[in-house]
């Protein structure tokens, strides 16, 4: 009797270790099992385990240090290399794994320092941050609450990279093709013909923006369940984040010339037809953007402002990425950003980030031959906005601008 009761309670607590086991790390273990042996295949992989130095916990352990460096001992490399396992029983599959390991690049030498006031730009910028975050004259929904009240679905603009220990906030309409295209190559989620695709620009335009490109904190739940948070947060600790922003009012001018000047039958239909008939007296807008170009009938800038204004809006969902505030994108005041670069000074930054993340023999930032939408003409653009509209835009976007350090447009405000 006794010895089968304890019998029982065994078998119990070595199920229920083992269930907690698989729980949390079966994906990890099946996404290794499944690199290692799946062959060349094209096409998105998933992410690999990082290249992060063991974390230095000098803190008195805790249940959850104990959790940190257990968790970090699994995701430590040296079982995830192609050519640890690989069968080697046939010469072809050896030569085709030796082929698939890339080794890794040495790390660059730079015979010049980075120059200051470069250094000096990145620390006001992280310093106007902290001090924004903490002026309560800066007040927007959400700012006071804390990361873990963050919904997930708001963190799907977090792309992490693992390889690198890198996480990057993304903005739309900043660059953010360019370095949506940097993080594929980073992470090496896009093979070519079995090796890792090197160059930013070769990768088609409609995979840079596919999601399943990319690997967001949105999505840890699917794969680490309930200690997602607690992974998240070891992430934010551990990795280099960082983020690009842009003048807001010349965001908006860009988001409209890109969505609406420019066939866009999503665009078109999601939003130009709300807006032409609610303020433009179009209660039957042309049903596709084609007949709609071809008629002419396109939503003035100022209809776009206006249906940014409205409260409507908001509340039939929210902003789409492409206007929305940046505060609501990256929640600043919760993730310290590591660095902040403005497209404005978009190269320069860039070098110098690529240099800082040391991943610049990996990749270079792809130079573009953007037109940047000038401050000079910007008052053009608002010239039909009526001031009053203007200023509550003003308030719309005022978090963004001081968060950032962008002046107020008082040329364009005060009129
Ligand atoms: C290797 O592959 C080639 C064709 O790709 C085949 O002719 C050859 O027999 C294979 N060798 C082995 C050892 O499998
Ligand atoms: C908060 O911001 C306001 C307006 O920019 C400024 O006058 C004030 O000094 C700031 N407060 C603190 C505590 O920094
Ligand atoms: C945040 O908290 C401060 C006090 O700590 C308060 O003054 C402020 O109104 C709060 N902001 C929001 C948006 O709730
Ligand atoms: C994104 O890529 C996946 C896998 O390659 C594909 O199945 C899916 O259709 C793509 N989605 C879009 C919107 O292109
Ligand atoms: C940039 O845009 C301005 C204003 O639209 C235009 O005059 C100029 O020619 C453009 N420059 C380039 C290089 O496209």
């Amino acid at each position: 009797m006794g010895t089968s009761r304890m019998f029982r309670i065994f078998v119990v607590l070595g199920s229920a270790f083992m269930i907690l086991l698989i729980i949390i790390y079966w994906d990890d273990v099946g996404a290794s099992h499944l690199y290692l042996h799946s062959p060349v295949s094209p096409g998105p992989r998933i992410p690999h385990p990082p290249l992060q130095p063991r974390p230095h916990t000098s803190r008195t352990p805790s249940f959850l240090s104990d959790i940190d460096a257990f968790v970090n001992q699994f995701l430590e490399p040296g079982t995830g290399e192609p050519t640890d396992t690989a069968p080697a029983d046939t010469g072809n599959q050896s030569d085709k794994a030796e082929e698939r390991y890339v080794p890794r690049r040495e790390w660059k030498i730079h015979l010049t320092p980075v120059a200051a006031e470069l250094r000096e730009r990145q620390e006001q910028r992280r310093r106007l941050l902290q001090e924004m975050c903490a002026n309560d004259s800066v007040a927007f929904p959400g700012k006071n609450r804390s990361f873990d009240d963050i919904p997930n679905k708001e963190l799907d603009h977090l792309i992490v990279d693992d390889r690198h220990g890198i996480i990057y906030c993304y903005v739309p309409k900043v660059a953010c093709s360019n370095w949506k295209r940097i993080m594929i190559v980073l992470s090496e989620s896009m093979l070519q013909e079995g090796v890792p695709q090197r160059d930013p620009m070769a990768i088609p335009w409609d995979l840079v923006h596919n999601s399943s490109m990319h690997f967001t904190f949105n999505k840890f739940w699917k794969r680490y369940g309930k200690f997602a948070r607690h992974l998240m947060k070891v992430k934010l600790k551990k990795y280099t984040k960082f983020l690009f922003v842009r003048d807001p009012f010349v965001r908006l001018i860009s988001a409209y010339r890109n969505k609406f000047e420019v066939r866009n039958e999503d665009f078109y239909r999601r939003f130009a037809q709300v807006m032409l008939r609610r303020y433009a007296n179009q209660p039957t807008p042309p049903p596709s953007v084609d007949e709609a170009f071809a008629l002419g009938v396109q939503p003035s800038f100022s209809h776009f402002i206006q249906y940014l204004l409205d409260p409507q809006t908001e509340k039939d969902m929210p902003f789409n990425e492409h206007w929305r505030q940046v505060y609501r994108l990256c929640h600043p005041c919760q993730i310290q950003y590591d660095f902040v670069g403005h497209l404005e000074t978009a190269e320069e930054d860039a070098e110098l980030l690529l240099r800082q993340l040391r991943v610049d023999n990996v990749v270079e930032f792809p130079t573009s031959h953007r037109n940047l939408t000038a401050s000079s003409w910007e008052s053009d653009w608002f010239g039909a906005v009526p001031p009053e509209a203007r200023r509550e835009l003003y308030k719309l976007y005022e978090p963004d601008f001081r968060l950032f350090g962008y002046d107020r447009p008082d040329s364009i405000l005060n009129e």
